[in-house]
């Protein structure tokens, strides 16, 4: 039996395969493309390039590979063109959401490993945050998130469908073979490595007034071997009957934006310079987690919780892969 693993191209997923792969799990990728990188997935892996929502080809890959399980990834997540093209959002993250999981009910599948995001929080009203905090998203991309995390409890008392939607806060780093490859890309550590690199003049800070020590705004960083490894543990916990859950992934220890460039700074051994600029609209001053639940619930233990590991091994692939994927292996 197979793990469905979709949005198995992009920077989260392409790491989850390699883990399951090495962990011996049998897998099967759906990914439409639009924002990973085929060359992202090993070619000994099925591929099936198309939509989530598309109820036949996912009917297809279930009857194809006996799925037992989904790990679902795929989505947008860009909070600036939530915004701005709220309609790509509730078409691509919700509408595709809801006929993705109406597919695999039907085909009677009962496990689903969610990712889900802090974003579901909104504006925090205590930090670090923990999984019980009130939710209201300040843009689509969040609300996208939180409406198929409120179907999830419906579709759990009804169907019976067990899922543990994971809330994760900023996935960074790398493995040697997987990496951070976003076109645009709007991450801080990728666009910061950038500088270091010489692909980029200066790394743009937004808002230096924020009531942070230096002013610019606080994030809680997670490796993504860490990351991917807690939805492991979370699969293995629903294969041990658990009960659906949601659970927060961080390290519940927050970094200014001139801490992580000052930290690339050491870690490169390059000049980087920043811009700074006004905030942007929604960024909330500090987003950090409280992050004991994955640990007691499910047994979590990050890899790498300084954010000097992790910025080293996105140094590392970023060095090994200079164009990323590369323009020609999407
Ligand atoms: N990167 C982070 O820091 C972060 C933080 C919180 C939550 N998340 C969530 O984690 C997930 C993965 O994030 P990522 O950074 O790897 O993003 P990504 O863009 O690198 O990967 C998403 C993948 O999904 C695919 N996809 C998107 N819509 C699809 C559709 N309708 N049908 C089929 N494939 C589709 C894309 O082609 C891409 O390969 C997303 O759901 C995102 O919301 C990410």
């Amino acid at each position: 039996m197979s793990i469905l693993v979709t949005g198995g191209a992009g920077y989260i997923g392409s790491v989850m395969v390699e883990m399951l792969r090495r962990k011996g799990e049998r897998v099967v990728v759906l990914d439409n493309l639009s924002r990973g990188h085929r060359a992202a997935v090993d070619p000994g892996t099925p591929f099936y390039q198309g939509e989530v929502g598309d109820r036949e080809l996912v009917a297809r890959i279930a009857r194809e590979h006996e799925l037992e399980s989904s790990i679902h990834f795929a989505a947008f997540a860009y909070v600036g063109e939530s915004v701005t093209e709220p309609a790509r959002y509730f078409e691509n993250n919700l509408a595709q959401g809801v006929a993705l999981l109406g597919a695999l009910l039907k085909a009677g599948l009962r496990r689903v490993v969610f990712s889900s995001t802090c974003a579901v929080y909104g504006e925090p009203k205590i930090v670090p945050i923990p999984e019980e905090h009130p939710q209201w998203p300040t843009n689509p991309y969040g609300w996208s998130k939180l409406l198929l995390e409120r179907l999830l409890e419906s579709y759990d008392r009804a169907y019976g469908l067990k899922f543990v939607s994971l809330r994760y806060f900023n996935a960074a780093g790398a493995t040697p073979e997987h990496g951070e490859h976003h076109e645009p890309e709007t991450h801080l550590i990728p666009n910061v490595l950038a500088v270091a690199l010489g692909r980029a003049p200066c790394v743009s800070v937004f808002g230096h007034d924020y009531p942070t020590p230096d002013g610019t705004a606080v994030r809680d960083y997670i490796h993504i071997v860490d990351l991917d490894a807690a939805h492991i543990l979370a699969l293995d916990y629903l294969r041990a009957g658990g009960a659906s859950e949601f659970i927060n992934l961080g390290n519940g220890k927050g970094y200014s934006v001139l801490e992580v460039v000052e930290t690339a700074r050491r870690v490169t051994g390059r000049r980087i310079e920043t811009r700074m600029e006004p905030r942007r609209p929604g960024d909330p001053s500090h987003l950090v987690a409280k992050a004991d639940k994955a640990k007691n619930l499910l047994g979590w233990q990050p890899a790498y919780p300084q954010l000097e590991a992790i910025i080293r091994t996105a140094w590392e692939w970023r060095q090994a892969h200079p164009e990323g994927y590369g323009a020609a292996a999407r």
